[in-house]
């Protein structure tokens, strides 16, 4: 597939020495989008992560609009007046006369708006048909046809070239809001997008070439202690395993700490997101598991929001039952503890066959009889409201994983995106990713692809596509990906099996790992996290500010492209020490056995030295030139 000219990195230093002079005194920031302060998937997270770096930059003079819901407005906005005068009339004026006047005062300041996705750009298609003195960005996040087109059975990426778009989106009777989206994209000053791969298919179906891609970013968190990710791991892993004991109550006949947690989360698009694929890939690894009497046993997670009415009631007996257990086990311990401690205040040794008495066995009795269960551990943790037609349901049904005993691969379908205050699984997806082992995320159609850029910050390895924004943004950074836990399925020149069976390899070898070699892994996967640092990434969104100020204001901004287009790509090592692929590290110390294999207390400082020093030089490179710029302005005329 032909791809655009490459984004090219140049060095990974920090935004404060980079592009200091363009003045914006006099100029203000409306970014605009349905998902402000309203999370539906990844686009809330990008203006979510971003808005602390935004607004260093533009100060008071930086307003998110998004759609008004009383209950986000309750939980993450604080009301304050705005102090900017200019902004304070404009706001009046629309609230005495229905939103009917913009920002019609003396002196005007320069108005930049950055409107994000096909849902606000009308906005954008007004500003310009009113001509507004207004400098305009749009920045589309993936565009309608192709979500729609690569849903149903067509071959997307072959193909893109040929589509006859309008007839595809009037056969979909999407048509307006395609219409929305190319107008959109065509009349703005500056046009953006997420990733190389959504610009190749922005070009044929949107039919303009972005000016610029501005790469999804994430705040990543430093900790002072090096190692502390490895211990919320261990933190948040303990907690989805009380999870997991409840949820199997009377089947744990595997060993917890012989069990992997894998999962993929995201919108429910099932075969855009490539669950589809991940689950006949479970069932590939279930037989082979098998075959290889394993002890290790998987729990794969699919965390994708359907429609439901509520949790099922077998699935909260199972905590409750789990808590019941424990409540047991507290209480039975407390009054052991309290005869032992009364033998020893009067110097005696306790008589160990009356530390119990009848009641304690009672209660345990009646604990133990309360994990008697007939049927299976559930699948699926909510009361469907479409179960016999949902898509996950039907495939589990198809190939048969239904958590039995003999299944090594179990499977928990969580119908809905994860929050502290669930009765059930009381994380939020941040805790939760942190405990897992694996992020699975086989997408054939993502343009970025925020899951598996979570998971490299927070040190936990994944499978992505390179398919996805983020697996060929990886790919073009990193000289071995998978030595880093980036594992990149090839699902661009491989069939759907072929593909499945690489995602089983993949999956296989993961399971073969001791936990030394997982451990190391995270380290490495975690020494990535500058790559996806708005810190750093944040400079394609300064850019491409710049470039619409500078083609809507030609008398008082100047924007000159940086030079460095032809500069070499930076491109992280591969890591001195590397073990690269999980099935070679796995006998990376061939002296050791299994056990001390498994053993988390070793020494990795001179391997990690190693590794510090092969990939952290680069990046303290001084680049006071600034990153290179995908592409050059394009030709595309203002008001086109
Ligand atoms: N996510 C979440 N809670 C969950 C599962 C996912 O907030 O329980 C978020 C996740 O953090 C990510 C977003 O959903 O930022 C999904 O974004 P992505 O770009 O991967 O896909 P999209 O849904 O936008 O296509
Ligand atoms: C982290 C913790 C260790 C723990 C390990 C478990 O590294 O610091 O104390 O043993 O995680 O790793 P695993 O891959 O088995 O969950
Ligand atoms: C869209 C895409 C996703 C991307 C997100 C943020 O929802 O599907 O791949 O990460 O926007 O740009």
């Amino acid at each position: 597939m032909p791809l655009a000219r490459s984004l090219s990195i140049t060095s990974l230093s920090g935004l404060e020495e980079w592009d200091e002079e363009f003045d914006l005194e006099d100029a203000v920031l409306f970014e605009i989008a349905w998902e402000v302060a309203n999370k539906v998937g990844g686009i809330y997270t990008v203006i979510q992560t971003k808005a602390r770096l935004t607004a260093e930059e533009w100060g008071e003079n930086y307003f998110l609009v998004g759609p008004y819901v009383e209950s986000n407005v309750r939980t993450q906005v604080e009301l304050i007046e705005p102090t900017n005068p200019a902004l304070k009339r404009a706001i009046d004026k629309m609230n005495s006369s229905g939103c009917k006047y913009a920002a019609q005062c003396e002196e005007p300041p320069h108005i930049l708006a950055h409107f994000h996705e096909w849902l606000a750009g009308l906005g954008l298609a007004l500003c310009r048909q009113r001509q507004l003195p207004v400098a305009t960005i749009f920045t589309t996040h993936a565009t309608l046809l192709g979500r729609y087109l690569c849903a149903g059975s067509v071959d997307f990426y072959n193909n893109l070239a040929d589509f006859n778009v309008d007839k595809e989106a009037g056969d979909r009777q999407i048509y307006h809001r395609y219409c929305l989206e190319r107008t959109a994209a065509r009349c703005a000053h500056v046009f953006t997008t997420v990733s190389q791969i959504t610009a190749v298919e922005a070009e044929h179906l949107l039919k303009r070439k972005p000016d610029i891609i501005t790469p999804n970013g994430l705040n990543v968190k430093k900790f002072s202690a090096m190692h502390e990710f490895q211990n919320l791991h261990a933190q948040s892993k303990n907690r989805i395993q009380e999870f997991i004991r409840g949820h199997f109550y009377g089947h744990l006949d595997f060993n917890l700490d012989k069990c992997l947690f894998l999962f993929i989360a995201g919108r429910y698009e099932f075969s855009n997101k490539g669950a589809d694929i991940f689950l006949e890939a479970l069932a590939r690894l279930n037989y082979l598991l098998r075959v290889n009497h394993s002890d290790v046993t998987v729990v794969a997670f699919f965390i994708m929001p359907a429609r439901t009415n509520n949790f099922n009631v077998e699935t909260l007996k199972g905590q409750a039952v789990r808590k019941q257990l424990w409540d047991t086990a507290q209480t039975v311990k407390e009054r052991f503890g309290k005869k032992l401690y009364e033998s020893l205040l009067v110097g005696q040794l306790p008589d160990v066959s009356k530390m119990l008495s009848k009641d304690d066995f009672t209660m345990m009795k009646r604990a133990i009889f309360a994990t008697q269960r007939q049927c299976q551990p559930p699948i699926c943790t909510h009361n469907m409201l479409e179960d016999s037609n949902d898509p996950i349901l039907t495939c589990i049904r198809r190939i048969g994983l239904f958590n039995s005993s003999a299944d090594r691969v179990k499977v928990i379908f969580h119908p809905e995106f994860l929050s502290s205050t669930s009765p059930l699984l009381p994380m939020d997806y941040e805790e939760f990713v942190r405990g897992c082992h694996l992020g699975v995320f086989p997408s054939y159609y993502e343009p970025w692809g925020y899951t598996p850029a979570e998971c490299t910050v927070m040190g936990i390895p994944s499978i992505s596509t390179n398919l996805s924004g983020f697996g060929c943004f990886m790919e073009e950074h990193i000289a071995d990906p998978s030595a880093y836990g980036i594992y990149i399925l090839d699902r661009r020149y491989r069939g759907v099996d072929e593909s499945c069976n690489q995602l089983t390899s993949y999956l296989f070898q993961f399971c073969q790992q001791s936990r030394r070699a997982r451990i190391i892994q995270r380290n490495r996967t975690e020494r990535l996290s500058d790559l996806l640092d708005w810190r750093y990434l944040g400079r394609y969104y300064i850019s491409a500010r710049h470039m619409a100020l500078a083609k809507a204001f030609p008398d008082t901004y100047f924007y000159q492209p940086h030079d460095s287009d032809t500069a070499q790509g930076f491109r992280y090592p591969r890591p001195a020490s590397v073990p690269p692929s999980p099935s070679l590290s796995r006998h990376s110390s061939p002296r050791q056995s299994e056990a001390e294999e498994d053993d988390d207390r070793y020494d990795e400082d001179a391997e990690a030295e190693k590794d510090r020093l092969n990939i952290r030089q680069p990046l303290t490179l001084p680049s006071k030139k600034g990153p290179a710029l995908p592409y050059t302005l394009s030709s595309t005329s203002l008001g086109e």
